[in-house]
């Protein structure tokens, strides 16, 4: 669907670019605080120049404010500086007028775990954002907005001013400027492409900035253009989004042969050449919808060789505002969801659903780590954009950007990768490049180097590490630092790679190179009288002294990815200011080292026992190293100066409920068919008109939402007398993907679309089993399902009012058969929807969620028994409540998901799973793909009592179980991170006019 987008984006810029700032622009702001400013080549704060990395999470994807902290300090822990995220309208003011921050929605807690994980923000309030969510961000009430939506339409521009107003105060509560992490504003999203006839609509654009700038912000306002198209160039800082490997997780070995974007770059600087190459979105997983290949999927098309190629390239392009989307994705809980995805927002990206970290998000901290220590690639621009095929290796198979910095002392960045992106081939080469001691071919020692199918490199040249000069690495750097006089760098390659390093010195004699540690062995030669270079096979880990200035660290991958320079906690100014110079090999997760006299407290996290190794001033580890709160044991100094020890992990088992031995208590969902139920206290659909540009075509509008209902189920309840000619009933019912609908008449069943992953809509035909009598009254019953809000990607267009409802209907045999009266159901309240905790898009229309037996402490005592794997026998709507405990000590991180197991007998159904009140799941049994529910530390209940609460609509006249339902473990960690703090979870309380 983005890919589509994408496209359709493409073709439009295309006919739509305008190139640099033209006239018709706006100008911009002049600058009202001095803390964050910027040039061509980077941003500054408080006068620094430096690098924004990170990437985006959703705080409204995990509801848990207490577990933001894992989060944040998961990304710092990678080297990045900087988290974005989306804040997200639709849940915000759910009823016009009313912007609540109640609970998950407060933004607060958010930007306080930021600053205290010491991480830049840059917030992105849309109004429009996309995001896989219901309407794009926009209010369920906007569907019956009139007016064009992302135009200066005034219908428009009033409905969102409540909302930017406020959000804006909170945001500019929380700038920089005012002591708090927030750095950025992104205004809209992707304002890149419209619906014909209309184009960019630049009075949209001026009026949002000057409401953004109204609200109190000062800090920067910026824009992502879908690609560099230059639209919407009069914010401040223009920048854009790229998602080169697509979205198609079915294959995800499959990549664009020409897919290396490095056109991008030309693209960019023709638009903004005075402002930083900034991506706002730069792809870190995939989206994935119903019928999809899965999350885990999605991480190997995006996966660590992904990460290396087509983020070396975002280097290559001397990007200095860099963010990845998604870094953590989250959860999709109640109705966040627009058609195209289901409960689970995994992402594929490199922190899973669960909080527990992928391959890739090692990958991740090797990159952002180098960025850290490379002052000199700020000032950078790349030399031979468009003509990096062959150059420098003469190897027509690679392309080598030349990234020069060329403010500074002229070092020199190579990112070398395949011409063919896709490719499995191994390249050999020779990188013949100019340095401080004339042109060069490395390796100078002899051989040649390689670059094993789809990977990338960046060889640096006249580099700088303390007081060390690299004359030239082509094995990468992961850090450096100056320690207790001595500069330790620490370097990495493949598995078995050759590399070189050179070195020059400037006061000594060229010393000799020698092995100090491992069983690695070198090579050395010296390249001229003041130069040194040796060369060396990247496998396991050698420790090798250059001298008595310089240790190094060699490295491969595996044995790099267990390195870590742990930040200092709550230091938010880090990246300004001077850090203790810490690096520590130390296994799964370092969150944190801070020292206090001569003692060092590491905080991380363990998934097996794992030995340390602590690089750090001795000065700063004399009186001991605890981890976690304990002394590290068998601590000893190794022949070069390191600390070596061991962490032992303790991850006992732990009682899980096993759920299908607990007691279930059952009621049915559906007394709506039955013949004693009024429907007294249903909306009465009796619109005559919509302003839905989707004209309808019966005599009474039936949008769902044109009475108020945006999410969950709806239900329809039409009151007819029969001709007695009646023999079905044929309607065209609209729901999107993978939505479905079940048909009653009277209490008879009279047939179902189930669903697929394709059809957003269904037209029917349906028999009644039985013939009616002339003059006799009768109910039919529709339950259908709503599976979200279209996005509304393109400007002026109008998406995301695709209605939800029926659309056309008829009997057959009876054209007639007059509809007396139509009647609607969906969430208790619609817009004044009842439970303020859980927020608007938590419940739907089932009679259960009306009633609120989907939350804990209802009273089901006097239920019958029978449980969800049991099932019912006939098609309808059953509900069931179960009640279990949980003692999972503190200090373990084990993340526990609900699992279902496919059913092939009496396939077509659908359920939803409540956990402690959060709709935690929707499971479409043959839809697919998610059977696993990951269910967060906080919305489940480690240390006492969880009510567990399931939904099954049988959509078959044979009925319907769950195969299988379990509570599973999906990791277990032990944790320095604490305590989860549980979200509120209220209890059920009698429901005003509950129906
Ligand atoms: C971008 C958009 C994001 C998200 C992403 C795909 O184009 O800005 O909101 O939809 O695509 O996951």
């Amino acid at each position: 669907m983005v890919l589509l987008q994408l496209l359709c984006g493409l073709l439009l810029a295309f006919s739509l670019y305008g190139g640099a700032r033209s006239a018709t622009h706006i100008p911009r702001q002049s600058p009202l605080q001095d803390v964050v400013t910027w040039d061509q080549y980077s941003f500054k704060i408080n006068g620094t120049r430096l690098a924004l990395w990170g990437g985006e999470m959703h705080p409204y994807r995990l509801p848990v404010p207490s577990l933001y902290l894992d989060i944040l300090q998961k990304i710092k822990a990678t080297g990045f500086n900087t988290v974005s995220i989306y804040i997200f309208w639709g849940i915000m003011e759910a009823k016009r007028g009313e912007v609540s921050f109640e609970g998950f929605r407060d933004l607060q807690p958010f930007f306080d775990a930021a600053k205290k994980a010491g991480l830049y923000v840059i917030t992105r309030p849309g109004p429009y954002i996309n995001a896989e969510t219901t309407g794009g961000g926009f209010p369920g009430w906007g569907t019956y907005t009139p007016g064009l939506w992302r135009t200066s339409n005034a219908t428009y521009v009033e409905a969102y001013q409540n909302y930017i107003r406020s959000v804006g105060e909170k945001i500019a509560a929380n700038e920089i400027t005012k002591g708090g992490p927030v750095i950025l504003f992104q205004a809209e999203n992707e304002y890149t492409g419209w619906q014909e006839p209309y184009t960019e609509d630049f009075e949209y654009e001026n009026r949002l900035l000057k409401d953004i700038r109204a609200s109190g912000v000062t800090i920067p306002i910026t824009t992502n253009d879908a690609f560099p198209g230059g639209h919407f160039v009069g914010v401040d800082v223009y920048g854009y989004d790229s998602y080169p490997n697509g979205f198609d997780c079915a294959h995800p070995y499959t990549w664009a042969p020409d897919a290396v974007p490095e056109w991008l770059w030309g693209a960019r600087i023709a638009i903004n050449p005075e402002d930083p190459n900034a991506m706002f979105e730069n792809q870190g997983g995939a989206i994935d919808g119903w019928g999809g290949a899965g999350g885990a999927n999605c991480a190997i098309l995006t996966g660590p060789d992904f990460e290396r190629v087509f983020y070396k390239n975002q280097f290559a392009m001397s990007t200095t505002v860099w963010s990845i989307y998604m870094l953590y994705g989250g959860t999709n809980w109640g109705g966040i969801a627009f058609p195209g995805s289901y409960t689970s927002y995994d992402y594929g990206a490199s922190i899973a659903e669960d909080r527990t970290l992928r391959e890739k998000y090692y990958e991740i901290k090797l990159q952002a780590n180098f960025g850290r220590v490379s002052p000199a690639y700020l000032t950078t621009r790349p030399q031979n954009i468009g003509a990096s095929q062959g150059s420098f290796t003469g190897n027509q198979a690679l392309k080598t950007t030349q990234v020069l910095d060329v403010v500074g002392n002229k070092t020199g960045f190579y990112v070398v990768r395949q011409t063919d992106a896709s490719t499995h081939d191994t390249q050999a080469y020779k990188l013949t490049v100019p340095t401080s001691l004339g042109t060069l071919t490395i390796p100078a020692i002899g051989g040649s180097l390689a670059l094993h199918g789809r990977d990338s490199k960046i060889h640096v040249v006249d580099y700088s590490a303390g007081s060390t000069h690299l004359l030239y690495s082509s094995a990468e750097i992961f850090t450096w630092a100056t320690i207790d006089g001595k500069d330790v760098i620490v370097l990495y390659g493949n598995s078995g790679e050759v590399h070189e390093t050179a070195f020059t010195f400037k006061d000594t004699t060229v010393p000799t190179a020698k092995v100090v540690s491992g069983r690695g062995s070198i090579q050395q030669k010296t390249l001229s009288s003041t130069s040194l270079a040796i060369q060396f096979t990247t496998s396991g880990q050698t420790v090798v002294q250059v001298g008595d200035k310089t240790t190094l660290y060699i490295l491969d991958r595996e044995n790099a990815y267990q390195f870590w320079v742990p930040p200092s906690p709550s230091n938010f100014a880090h990246v300004t200011a001077p850090r203790e110079p810490i690096i520590i090999k130390g296994g799964y997760l370092l969150r944190s080292a801070t020292t206090s006299e001569g003692r060092l407290a590491i905080i991380g996290d363990l998934n097996a026992t794992t030995s340390l190794e602590i690089i750090a001033p001795q000065a700063l580890t004399k009186t001991g190293v605890t981890f976690n709160g304990k002394p590290v044991s068998e601590l000893k100094k190794t022949n070069y100066g390191s600390l070596v020890g061991r962490v032992s992990a303790v991850l006992p088992d732990v009682k899980l409920p096993d759920l299908k031995s607990l007691t279930w208590k059952t009621a049915d969902s559906l007394p709506e068919i039955k013949k004693d139920y009024f429907d007294d206290l249903w909306t009465i659909a009796n619109h005559t008109e919509t302003v839905n540009p989707t004209t309808p075509k019966t005599p009474v509008v039936l949008y769902a939402s044109d009475y108020g209902y945006h999410t969950g189920n709806i239900l329809w309840r039409a009151h007819f007398n029969a001709t007695g000619k009646e023999t079905g009933f044929k309607l065209d019912v609209w729901g999107g993907t993978a939505f479905g609908y079940s048909i009653w008449l009277d209490e008879i069943f009279v047939g179902s679309f189930a669903g697929d992953w394709v059809q957003g809509n269904y037209e029917g035909t349906f028999k009644f089993l039985k013939s009616l009598t002339q003059g006799s009254s009768h109910v039919l019953t529709v339950l259908q399902d709503h599976m979200g809000l279209n996005e509304n990607w393109a400007g002026a267009g109008e998406d995301f009012k695709t209605p939800r409802g029926i659309m056309s209907y008829s009997f057959v045999g009876s054209d007639e058969t007059v509809i007396s009266v139509w009647k609607v159901a969906g969430n208790l309240g619609g817009e004044d929807y009842v439970d303020k905790t859980r927020g608007p898009l938590n419940e739907g229309g089932l009679f259960a969620e009306r009633q609120g037996w989907h939350l804990p402490e209802f009273d089901d005592r006097k239920w019958t028994s029978g449980k969800p794997t049991d099932g019912l026998p006939q098609a309808g709507v059953a509900f069931y409540r179960t009640t279990f405990d949980l003692n999972i000590p503190d200090g373990l991180d084990y993340p526990l998901s609900l699992v279902i197991s496919n059913s092939t007998t009496n396939p077509h159904f659908r359920s939803k799973l409540y956990v402690n009140g959060y709709q935690y799941g929707k499971y479409v049994n043959h839809v697919g793909p998610q059977t696993s529910f990951p269910v967060p530390h906080g919305i489940l209940n480690y240390k006492g009592k969880n009510t567990l609460a399931v939904s099954l609509w049988a959509m078959d006249e044979g009925g319907a179980q769950l195969a299988s339902l379990d509570l599973k473990l999906t990791a277990k960690i032990q944790t320095g991170f604490g305590p989860v703090v549980n979200a509120p979870l209220t209890v059920w309380t009698p429901r005003f006019r509950a129906f």
